[in-house]
């Protein structure tokens, strides 16, 4: 069974019609969102990463296995950016979320280094809607010591007010927090 792009839509007329369950990786430009689309799919650059930030300026979706669809949605924070692209992302990103049956988890990606920022935070209550599971990862955890993960993870805990052990943490260069991760997704899964 393969694993491939279906699109990159950059306009809400190229959103595809999708059937299987969505998980949505969502975060400021920069975390490594398509760095760890990349992981979970293991395929190293089916989703283009870079680093400089801003790269994916399209909402991409990944058929894993005709199982699931990540989708890949364009960072933000980033400044450089006119204000049409600006309006024309939010458009395209507010009907993804609107027009979808299929939504199914999120995972919202927070660099360890920064922290929950003004932005991640309004985007989990703008996800709260939905009523799934939003998983917090902390990312590139490679960076910093163990103690200053675990005093993130805690400080992440506190800020969103969910309890520590929901909170995951993950660098590309870390195998096990990608088998973490997935546990957490098949887990997530399986509830419906
Ligand atoms: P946009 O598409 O711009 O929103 O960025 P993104 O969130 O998709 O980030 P991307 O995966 O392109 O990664 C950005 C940069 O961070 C790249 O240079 C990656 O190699 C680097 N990076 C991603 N994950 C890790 C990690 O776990 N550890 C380290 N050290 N670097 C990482
Ligand atoms: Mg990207």
């Amino acid at each position: 069974m393969s694993t491939y792009l279906i699109c990159s839509a950059y306009k809400v007329e190229q959103l595809p019609k999708t059937n299987l369950p969505n998980i949505v990786l969502t975060g400021r430009s920069n975390v490594g969102k398509s760095t760890l689309i990349n992981k979970l799919i293991g395929r190293k650059q089916l989703a283009r990463t870079s680093n400089k930030p801003g790269k994916t300026i399209s909402i991409n979706f990944y058929n894993y296995k005709d199982m699931i669809i990540f989708v890949d949605l364009p960072g933000y924070g980033f400044a450089h950016r006119s204000k049409s692209t600006v309006l024309t992302w939010k458009n395209l990103v507010e009907t993804f979320f609107n027009k979808n049956d299929n939504l199914e988890l999120f995972l919202l990606l927070i660099d360890v280094r920064i922290g929950v920022k003004d932005k991640d935070l309004e985007l989990f209550y703008y996800l709260e809607q939905f009523n799934k599971d939003i998983i917090p990862i902390l990312t590139k955890t490679d960076k910093v010591n163990k103690n200053y993960v675990n005093k993130q993870i805690d400080q992440t805990s506190a800020i969103i007010n969910l309890s520590p052990n929901k909170i995951k943490h993950f660098s590309h260069k870390d195998p096990k927090s990608m088998v973490e991760i997935w546990n957490t997704i098949n887990k997530a899964l399986q509830r419906d």
